[in-house]
């Protein structure tokens, strides 16, 4: 295992009380608060991970970003230079699904970054009798957005550390850093191409 951890930005996402913050006490603490208080703003933990693999070990700079409405704004500023989000739902509740889908998802594509490796977690998986949103659902939307799909509980402990690290092999995943290295290359190119394209407009221009 290298010494020197690499780190990556994570920042969780999802409507208010589908259980972010319970995510990343359990994942950072191994604690639970059946009280957890609303998120106001954001707050910061981090976890060091081995991915075997990978012979590497990888830091997780979490972000727990509010859900609340008021708060929307704000959550915007923390998509900014981030390699991972776990998009969460609350799998007895059908509206933060749908918020997912339609708010931030749509979110993330415009003000996220164009690479970003995306999770989705359906928490609360421990009351399954109270299902909302089936998990054959989840992951249909799953595939169709190229993210990484998995059931969690917080407060039963399930699916977390298998979440992380999952997205955290991803992002290490040599075939996805070869895609994202293509891309910069394929967009540095283009870039070059322009800037020639107008230097030689420019110079067409002085001889006319
Ligand atoms: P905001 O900070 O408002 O955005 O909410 P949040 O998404 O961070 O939710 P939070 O983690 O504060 O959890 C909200 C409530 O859901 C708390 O009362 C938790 O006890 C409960 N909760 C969280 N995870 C689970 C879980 O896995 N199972 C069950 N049954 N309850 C959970």
């Amino acid at each position: 295992m290298s010494d020197k951890a690499n780190s990556c930005k994570v920042v969780l996402l999802g409507e208010s009380g589908v259980g972010k913050t319970c995510i990343i006490s359990r994942y950072v603490n191994n604690t639970y608060d059946e009280k957890s208080e609303t998120t106001n703003g954001a707050s910061y933990a981090s976890k060091v991970i081995d991915l075997e693999q990978y012979k590497q070990s990888l830091r997780f700079d979490i972000w727990d970003t509010a859900g609340q409405e008021k708060y929307r704004s704000l959550t915007k500023f923390f998509y900014k230079d981030a390699a991972i989000a776990i998009l969460v739902y609350d799998i007895t509740r059908r509206d933060s699904f749908e918020e997912v889908r339609k708010y931030w998802y749509e979110q993330l594509k415009t003000c996220g970054e164009k690479n970003i490796v995306i999770g989705l977690a359906g928490n609360k998986c421990d009351m399954f009798d109270k299902e909302a949103v089936t998990e054959e659902e989840a992951r249909s939307f799953a595939n169709e957005i190229g993210a990484q799909f998995q059931l969690t509980s917080a407060f039963k402990n399930l699916g977390i550390e298998d979440l992380f690290r999952m997205v955290g092999c991803k992002y290490l995943d040599p075939n996805f850093q070869d895609k994202i290295n293509d891309e910069t290359k394929e967009e540095k190119k283009n870039i070059t191409l322009e800037n020639n394209t107008s230097q030689k407009k420019k110079k067409d221009k002085k001889w006319c």
